[in-house]
């Protein structure tokens, strides 16, 4: 959907601000607007999905915000320099990560957002899909662009996790857990996943983007999800606002990343160590090359997933993919 006019913001940003009626008279002054240029505007606010009471003689008013994630509602109030200042949004796409890896390589700067109501072809990490039923979840790709090596990459995501947990607790209130390296559970389910696809020289990373979906306010899984997936809806019993947990999100993503490029991951470990309880648990890793069982020792300050095998080797993993051999061991 094509973004809003500067007129058509501006009479939204007038009507939003909660005293009531506006008169035309009073708008066409405000603004320097003719009044069917207001007519018209409201015309396009009404079609995007604002609710807009008019009552001849006394002017229009603002009933209804739709629930969309639109620029206009995720950065309402938005008060970071560069993460989310430019968000690009689609009702649907095939994928946010597809979109903002085209953009990237165009040269967009560090700081979009992609986000999509739904995605057709959403993606998850070793090739398997992510459901993405529209006008309920948060799918959203972040383009960052940070000046170091390309093993980087996993620490951003790491920190990604963080800064996605971080928001789940600011705005519901509710504390999830995160999984090593890169899912945010709720009990024992999954209600984030995080992709990052990246383009790299050989010692330094041309972009990345992070690609975040939230399962927020969903109800029903398709069969094969229904016992490894859940929501924050279900979860809280509380809808969430979408909009505003994309703006949460984006200052977190600013406030941790600025952190990071200029003091690596180790500052964040012990905050992401508090989240994910991983230390003392048995897991067992699949690297994609071998499969790794032992006792976990954590994260160390670079990220590294920290394994004990049982023959006393101490075994550093970048990524993989984590199950937790419960009951075995648990400290
Ligand atoms: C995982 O497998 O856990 C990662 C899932 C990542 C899904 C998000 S939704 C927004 C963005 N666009 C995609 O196609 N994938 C990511």
């Amino acid at each position: 959907m094509p973004e809003l006019t500067r007129t058509e913001l501006s009479i939204l940003r007038l009507l939003r601000d909660g005293e009531g009626f506006h008169s035309s008279a009073e708008i066409t002054g405000k603004l320097e607007l003719t009044r069917a240029a207001i007519s018209k505007a409201v015309a396009r606010l009404r079609e995007r999905g604002y609710g807009i009471g008019s009552r001849a003689s006394v002017g229009y008013r603002l009933d209804q915000v739709p629930d969309r994630l639109y620029p206009e509602l995720v950065q309402e109030g938005l008060a970071t320099r560069f993460v989310g200042q430019e968000v690009v949004h689609f009702n649907t796409t095939g994928s946010t990560n597809s979109e903002a890896s085209k953009l990237a390589d165009a040269g967009a700067p560090e700081g979009v957002l992609v986000v999509a109501e739904s995605q057709t072809a959403g993606r998850g990490r070793l090739g398997r899909s992510w459901s993405s039923p529209p006008n309920l979840n948060f799918y959203g790709s972040f383009i960052l662009r940070p000046s170091l090596p390309p093993v980087a990459a996993a620490q951003v995501t790491l920190l990604t996790g963080l800064c996605v947990a971080r928001t789940i607790e600011s705005v519901t209130g509710y504390r999830p857990r995160i999984k090593w390296p890169n899912d945010v559970l709720a009990g024992d389910l999954k209600v984030c996943g995080i992709l990052t696809e990246s383009s790299s020289e050989l010692d330094r990373v041309n972009w990345l983007v992070i690609g975040i979906g939230v399962n927020l306010n969903v109800e029903k899984f398709p069969d094969e999800l229904k016992s490894i997936a859940t929501s924050l809806r279900i979860t809280t019993g509380k809808p969430v606002d979408r909009a505003a947990f994309a703006r949460e999100l984006c200052t977190q993503l600013e406030a941790h990343y600025l952190r990071f490029v200029t003091e690596g991951f180790a500052p964040f470990r012990d905050d992401w160590e508090r989240f994910a309880r991983m230390a003392g648990e048995v897991v067992r890793v699949g690297t994609g090359t071998e499969t790794i069982e032992g006792r976990s020792l954590g994260l160390d300050s670079d990220g590294f997933l920290q394994v004990e095998t049982p023959d006393g080797r101490l075994v550093r993993i970048v990524a993989g993919d984590v199950t937790l051999l419960r009951g075995q061991n648990r400290r």
